[in-house]
């Protein structure tokens, strides 16, 4: 019998096995003196021995079968926003923008995007038959205030009426007030470079939370300001396209002082209400750990995107690249944070690369890739952000995480590995409440258009049609079970088996 070899590949420090004789681990136990011994076990603890086991099927020890429970309570979603669903938002930047030549991969524009103005209750039926307890969705600022101060009360009341669908549908619904887009008007008075828009954020906040609290107590106030300013300014993808990182930096502070001022307005209105903002955190590890200019890059590149702004927010200081001194307005302005997890990239230091701080993205050589250049496939990563957040000593939602995906072949092999890694921060009691999955339906992927689909449905952008991809009953299953089982392992990714249940 061959000797026990170490996992190829993986290097060890030392190897322990080295020289020693490890065949008798690998033989099998004699199946009558097995018998025997489970006879004799079960004699001292006074149960009934079991009888008619014949003494050949004891030969094949039972594979591993450990279940992965959640808590009852646990809240399992999907997340949206409004312009990526909602279609016809022909009164904000980012409709202006999309008509513009070269803005949008393939020419793509949102147009009717899924059609979710005229009937979203067509998809709340299909989330409601997945399961779903829960659904993270936006609302368009631009409806609802078409001009500055001017509120559109048939705007609202269509909000109002999908609110309680949801509801009628048994999923607790959380909004999101600011989702990337901004009205037109708002963009004309100088955007989020503006600082009354501190302001006008917050009479809009306030205006939705009177009109729509009756059916909604937990907010989302603005989805990832770090990436609305890194790919708005710095990378100029986005609108308004205008490279500049002394702006971007601006137009992040703004917004934190925007979610700290509507934080205040919405207790105001609702006091039991629960609000928090969706963080987008990217993993960012060096890609030579033993090189110290690398681990340095690495370092600055997590405390530009992924550090500062929870730093601002729960301490109350402004840290680089952000500024310096008291934010002290944010301090205690969280009822939770959300955790937005894709991905991870590996930081390099680069002196040619002065714009981006001497810092250079890259990816692991053997990572497994997403479609679309959309990052790596790294599970662990949703674990390492949760463990980061669970110092803020704040409930935490994952309000969003999902993968590229179009013919499905990576999607159930990501959301079990990623809800595997997330069972096991719940385990180590991290206050994780619950998991939005990104997305529902294929959506308008802002800059890649409908390049990039996410979709547990898939969507025929020629005639609206949905049709489930495997993951939406893998999802369903993984809801029903309140777990993560043997059984929906096999049936989806019977590849993960070793991976998660090693034994
Ligand atoms: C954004 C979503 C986007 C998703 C997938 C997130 O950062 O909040 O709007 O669709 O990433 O790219």
């Amino acid at each position: 019998m061959a000797k026990r070899k170490r996992a190829s590949g993986k290097k060890l420090g030392h190897d322990p096995f080295k020289d020693m004789d490890l065949d008798w681990m690998e033989e099998e136990e004699p199946a009558v003196e097995m018998a025997a011994e489970k006879a004799e076990a079960s004699a001292i603890t006074s149960e009934p021995a079991p009888t008619a086991v014949p003494v050949t099927a004891v030969a094949s020890p039972p594979r591993p079968e450990a279940t992965f429970h959640f808590p009852a309570d646990f809240k399992w979603g999907v997340a949206t926003a409004a312009h990526q669903v909602e279609g016809d938002n022909i009164n904000n930047d980012w409709w202006a923008w999309e008509q513009e030549e070269g803005h949008i991969k393939d020419g793509g524009q949102s147009k009717r995007a899924c059609n979710w103005w005229e009937n979203a209750e067509a998809d709340f039926d299909r989330a409601a038959k997945l399961g779903l307890n829960a659904m993270r969705l936006s609302v368009e600022w631009s409806r609802i205030e078409p001009r500055p101060g001017e509120f559109d009360d048939a705007a609202l009341a269509r909000y109002s009426e999908m609110l309680q669908g949801l509801r009628a549908r048994a999923i607790e619904p959380m909004v999101t007030l600011h989702h990337f887009t901004n009205p037109l008007w708002l963009v004309d008075e100088g955007g989020w470079e503006n600082p009354e828009t501190v302001d006008r954020f917050t009479r809009y906040a306030r205006r939705v939370v009177e009109a729509l609290g009756q059916h909604c107590d937990l907010w989302c106030t603005i989805n990832e300001p770090n990436v609305y300013g890194f790919l708005g300014y710095v990378d100029g993808t986005w609108p308004p396209g205008q490279p500049d990182q002394k702006t971007a930096m601006l137009v992040i502070r703004h917004m934190l002082l925007a979610h700290a001022a509507a934080y205040w307005e919405i207790h105001d209105v609702q006091p039991d209400a629960r609000i928090g903002l969706a963080h987008n955190m990217r993993i960012l590890d060096p890609a030579d750990p033993g090189s110290r200019l690398d681990r340095r890059a690495a370092k600055v590149a997590d405390r530009v995107f992924n550090q500062a702004i929870l730093t601002a927010l729960t301490k109350g200081r402004w840290t680089l690249p952000l500024g310096f001194g008291l934010a002290w307005k944010l301090r205690g302005t969280l009822d939770w944070i959300g955790l937005n997890y894709y991905t991870r990239d590996l930081v390099a230091f680069d002196r040619t690369q002065k714009e981006s701080l001497y810092t250079r993205r890259l990816h692991a050589r053997d990572a497994e890739l997403l479609d679309g250049d959309y990052g790596e496939f790294y599970p662990h990563g949703i674990f390492r952000c949760l463990k980061r957040l669970d110092r803020l000593g704040l409930p935490i939602y994952v309000t969003e995480n999902g993968i590229p995906d179009d013919d499905g072949d990576q999607r159930p092999r990501y959301l079990l590995t990623h809800l595997h890694e997330m069972w096991h921060a719940v385990q180590l009691c991290y206050p994780v409440m619950g998991y939005y999955h990104w997305t529902l339906v294929d959506n308008f992927e802002w800059a890649e258009g409908w390049s990039l689909r996410f979709g547990l449905y898939s969507l025929s952008l020629k005639n609206k049609s949905r049709k489930p991809r495997q993951s939406a009953q893998l999802y369903a299953d993984l809801i029903h079970a309140n777990a993560i089982t043997p059984q929906i392992i096999d049936a989806y990714a019977p590849q993960l088996r070793a991976e998660l249940l090693p034994g």
